[in-house]
């Protein structure tokens, strides 16, 4: 096959992101530096010079996944060895996983992990002058890196993020195994890139960290997650803010008021449950009881009655019965999610969880998965139901029809909604009136 052909001398590259907002944000972070060496953005892999794969590892199929397409990016290596195949990420952070790199895939270039993104520039030159494989993977970090260039892949929202890494161990997780323990950002760093973010025309901040309820706890200074939250309410510009994830164990009083205090701070909160029956929390260490969840629900509803609550669950860890699992499906309907992300529990290498003998076969996994997310989407719909007719605020996101008249964005509580709108009302936050509500999406018209 011939290669298409790119403007002569114009360097290029292609990112593949897996994984989570924060990898997806490592990535706008890899190519803002490559940028900086004067590369730019390529449409087509095929004819990048650079090509990275910015990996997941929290279930099997993630790993799958990276090994599939290692196997095509095989093919392209092979029809230009001159490109350079960078592979990072969490996978990377794991050690069986880099060995099976360098042994069967010993075509591939640079290996780096989380904790050493900002070395990419400087390996890549190395390659670039030696031809050699590089590696550079650190199993801890001190400090955030802070102030690597950033291209933003949205011009109206954009990625904060305020702490890397957790503390937490749930049983099931490889993540605090790949991006090692806490460190919370200063909040005066943090707050500076926002006012930065605000004078570009940066109307939505996502702030981001695996537990941001657990923000500055391992820092000298003085200012928890919901103090940062008043501070980044004050910044001119700024319209809308939101945050992933919270961990229920840590989520404080002075958090739900900042939801009553702070006019911008949006009414969703994402709170991962991962399962109804105690003695599966006690098992995953998640440090609270079913009690203790639905008692925060409640709490946070007393005093944000329109919140929308959104969650993850894991159908199967081991050991689970057919009455943890009823546990689960009772929790559900007594909490009534906007949402729920389920996953079938996979097992990782390296965690507590592996070991535990009492894996539950596939096949029942599947038969609770389908019963639960079929429940899930019965409440799902009639929380939307609820939107009909209502006028709600939209940031408008993208076209999301080929005609170019059909928008769509999110709602403040994180519904999506399609609607009629030209491209131009991009990065605006409009008034839609909503006509019809499905089970995972709203439709409406501008007002
Ligand atoms: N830090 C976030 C979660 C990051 S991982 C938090 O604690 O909220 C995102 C989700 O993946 C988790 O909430 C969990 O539901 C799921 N997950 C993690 N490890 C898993 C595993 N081994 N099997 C199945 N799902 C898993
Ligand atoms: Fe994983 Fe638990 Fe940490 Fe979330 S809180 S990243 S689920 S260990
Ligand atoms: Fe995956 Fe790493 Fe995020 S394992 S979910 S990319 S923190």
């Amino acid at each position: 096959m011939n290669s298409v052909k790119k403007p002569s001398g114009q360097k290029t590259y292609f990112i593949q992101t897996f994984g989570c907002q924060m990898n997806e944000h490592d990535s706008e972070k890899m190519a803002g530096m490559l940028e900086e060496k004067g590369y730019l953005p390529s449409e087509e892999r095929e004819t990048a010079d650079v090509i990275v794969v910015n990996t997941c590892s929290v279930r099997e199929n993630a790993d799958n996944r990276f090994f599939g397409q290692l196997g095509v990016i095989k093919k392209i290596k092979e029809r230009h060895p001159e490109n350079v195949i960078a592979v990072c990420g969490c996978m990377m952070q794991q050690e069986h996983i880099t060995q099976r790199i360098r042994q069967k895939y010993s075509w591939v270039d640079i290996m780096f992990g989380t904790m050493s993104i900002q070395e990419f520039p400087r390996l890549l030159e190395e390659c670039l002058a030696t031809r050699k494989k590089l590696m550079s993977v650190y199993q801890s970090q001190e400090k955030v890196i802070e102030g690597l260039p950033v291209h933003r892949k949205y011009s109206y929202k954009s990625y904060v993020d305020i702490m890397n890494g957790c503390n937490n161990f749930c049983t099931y997780c490889i993540v605090p195994y790949t991006r090692g323990r806490e460190r919370s950002r200063m909040p005066e760093s943090i707050v500076e890139e926002i006012r930065g973010l605000a004078a570009d025309g940066v109307k939505e901040i996502t702030l981001l960290g695996q537990n941001v309820n657990s923000y500055g706890n391992e820092s000298d200074f003085d200012c928890d997650f919901a103090g940062l939250i008043y501070r980044i309410n004050e910044i001119e510009g700024i319209e809308r803010i939101r945050f992933m994830t919270s961990h229920p164990k840590d989520l404080s009083d002075r958090l739900i008021q900042a939801f009553v205090d702070c006019e911008k701070l949006c009414r969703h909160i994402h709170l991962p449950v991962q399962s109804g029956s105690t003695e599966i929390l006690r098992r995953m260490n998640r440090r609270y009881t079913k009690e203790d969840y639905l008692q925060l629900v409640e709490k946070i509803r007393a005093s944000v009655p329109d919140i929308a609550i959104t969650t993850d669950i894991i159908v199967g860890f081991p050991g689970e019965t057919e009455e943890d699992f009823e546990e689960t499906m009772d929790l559900v309907r007594r909490v009534r999610y906007d949402s729920a992300f389920t996953f079938l529990y996979s097992v990782r290498t390296g965690t507590p969880a592996a070991e535990y003998g009492d894996q539950v076969p596939e096949d029942i996994k599947h038969v609770r998965f389908e019963r639960l997310v079929d429940a899930l989407n019965e409440i799902t719909a009639q929380k939307n139901a609820l939107y009909q007719d209502r006028v709600e605020k939209v940031l408008v996101e993208g076209v999301s029809k080929s005609d170019g008249s059909t928008c769509s964005g999110r709602t403040d509580t994180f519904k999506l909604v399609n609607f009629s709108c030209g491209e131009e009302k991009i990065g605006q936050i409009v008034d839609v009136r909503i006509t019809e509500a499905k089970t995972f999406s709203l439709f409406g018209e501008l007002v």
